[in-house]
């Protein structure tokens, strides 16, 4: 099978959300912390009504019924998410509902986690599975999904919550070139969960940020390494039109693009004009530790890449800084992002995709984009995600109402024998919702 990647697209957000510049008054921080210091517009947030079985529900079922996708067509499902609802059973098998009315159980594929890199896994599996000799010929399907809640304090405005729906095959529209995958894995404690009775992490923020640009570093060098033995020249930023990354905060996204200027810089790359070339010779000598903790640097660097920036990265935005950090889907929702601003001038062009989940796991890979076949265009995928209308079509909460919910979902997580009380005008039209856990802690959903 040739050019196998993603054919179709869904993402879901709850309505639900509340706006930073409300949470930064409420929160007694100063003016501009989290609207320019995180670079956050808005951050989105289930009720009782909805977790990450509801939202993957919604998004998959969306996706089959937009694209007119026989659920017999589907021969592996792959979820990836670190939302930990049950130690056992997978979301995948709740998924199994849709398929099973349908007359389909054969179909492969359950739950990855590592943090916010689950949903590349499952991509990975997916991919692999079509280029491999067990194919069968169907359809694999990819659901990346996440509701990302803090304790109160500083990670608090980085939360977030969705679920991206992708299908995946040969013939795609937003097709992988899987000969430069960069990878680069470690063992940190930057952000962990290791309190299973709080849906809360435990998170190290500065030293995550670290780890997050040390991993990108790694992932570029050995992503140019694989292009330039392929390709026999030597790679550099201006070969890539978009770059989606995970978006914990928009402010992070900056950096990191910064970042890979000074990457480029220190291989003498054809991206850095004279200009840059003479600015960030000052840093030249700098061990690779103390690169990381210069601020003269990073901010040097982010001025001179902000032309860049605005052009390759800035398309990629809207969702992330729109709905906050959806851990797995997030990075998804930023290609989604690009699909939705650029996709009329896209074919023919490259997307590259920053892969981090803390522990860590992260890549960095790429996708080609073609115009496709209908319905697997990129006029369509954008016509069915509908992203402006969703965001158009939101419930903001004030940040007393907000913190409220999220005492309550304190005291759900993990609880048995309770019924959803939210209402249901908080919910999209079609959007599945949790009705109650009964005494057997068995989860039941219905649909509106
Ligand atoms: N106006 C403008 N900017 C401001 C203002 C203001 N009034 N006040 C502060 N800032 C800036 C700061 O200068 C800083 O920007 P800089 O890094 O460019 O200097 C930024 O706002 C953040 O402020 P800090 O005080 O440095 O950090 P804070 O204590 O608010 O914590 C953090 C931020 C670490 C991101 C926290 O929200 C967190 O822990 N989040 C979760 C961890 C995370 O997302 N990690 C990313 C990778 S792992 C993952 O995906 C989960």
């Amino acid at each position: 099978p040739e050019n196998v990647g993603i054919l179709a697209m869904e993402i879901y957000f709850p309505t639900t959300c509340v706006q930073q510049e409300d949470l930064e008054t409420f929160d007694g921080v100063s003016k501009g912390k989290y609207t320019i210091g995180l670079g956050q517009d808005c951050m989105t947030f289930c009720t009782d009504l909805e977790d990450v079985i509801s939202m993957s529900l919604t998004a998959v079922t969306s996706l089959l019924e937009k694209y007119e996708i026989d659920p017999k067509q589907i021969g592996r499902l792959e979820v990836g998410s670190e939302t930990v609802i049950d130690k056992s059973k997978s979301i995948k098998t709740w998924l199994m509902h849709i398929f099973e009315k349908c007359g389909n159980t054969e179909i492969e594929g359950v739950d990855s986690t590592n943090a916010c890199y689950g949903g590349t896994a499952a991509l990975f599996n997916c991919i692999n599975w079509i280029e491999s000799s067990s194919w069968d010929g169907r359809y694999g399907l990819v659901v990346a999904t996440d509701s990302a809640v803090y304790a109160e304090g500083a990670a608090r405005p980085t939360g977030g919550a969705a679920a991206v729906a992708m299908l995946i095959g040969p013939n795609a529209p937003i097709a992988t070139e899987s000969k430069y995958r960069g990878t680069h894995m470690a063992h940190v404690y930057d952000f962990y969960k290791p309190n299973l009775a709080s849906e809360y992490p435990v998170v190290d923020g500065k030293l995550s940020q670290t780890c997050y640009l040390m991993a990108l570093d790694s992932c570029y060098k050995r992503f140019c390494n694989k292009f330039e033995k392929e390709e026999g020249r030597q790679f550099s930023l201006l070969d890539t039109d978009y770059i989606a990354f995970h978006s914990p905060y928009n402010k992070l996204v900056q950096k990191s693009f910064g970042r890979l200027l000074f990457n480029d810089f220190s291989r003498h790359a054809r991206s850095v004009g004279k200009d840059a070339q003479e600015k960030l010779e000052p840093f030249a000598g700098l061990s690779e530790q103390d690169s990381y903790n210069s601020r003269d640097l990073e901010k040097v660097s982010q001025q001179l890449a902000k032309p860049l920036y605005d052009a390759k990265i800035q398309p990629s935005t809207l969702l992330p800084k729109q709905v906050g950090n959806m851990y797995t889907a997030s990075l998804y929702a930023a290609l989604a992002s690009i699909i939705h601003n650029k996709h009329t001038t896209l074919d023919g062009q490259r997307v590259m995709m920053f892969s981090y989940g803390s522990g860590l796991a992260s890549t960095l890979f790429s996708f080609k984009i073609r115009e496709g076949q209908f319905p697997f265009t990129l006029s369509n995928i954008t016509e069915v995600m509908d992203v402006q209308n969703k965001l158009d079509s939101r419930h903001e909460f004030l940040p007393e109402d907000f913190v409220e919910n999220l005492k309550r979902m304190e005291t759900l997580y993990g609880a048995k024998d309770f019924v959803s009380t939210s209402q249901l005008s908080l919910l999209r039209p079609g959007a599945f919702y949790l009705t109650k856990v009964d005494s057997m802690y068995r989860r039941f959903y219905s649909r509106k």
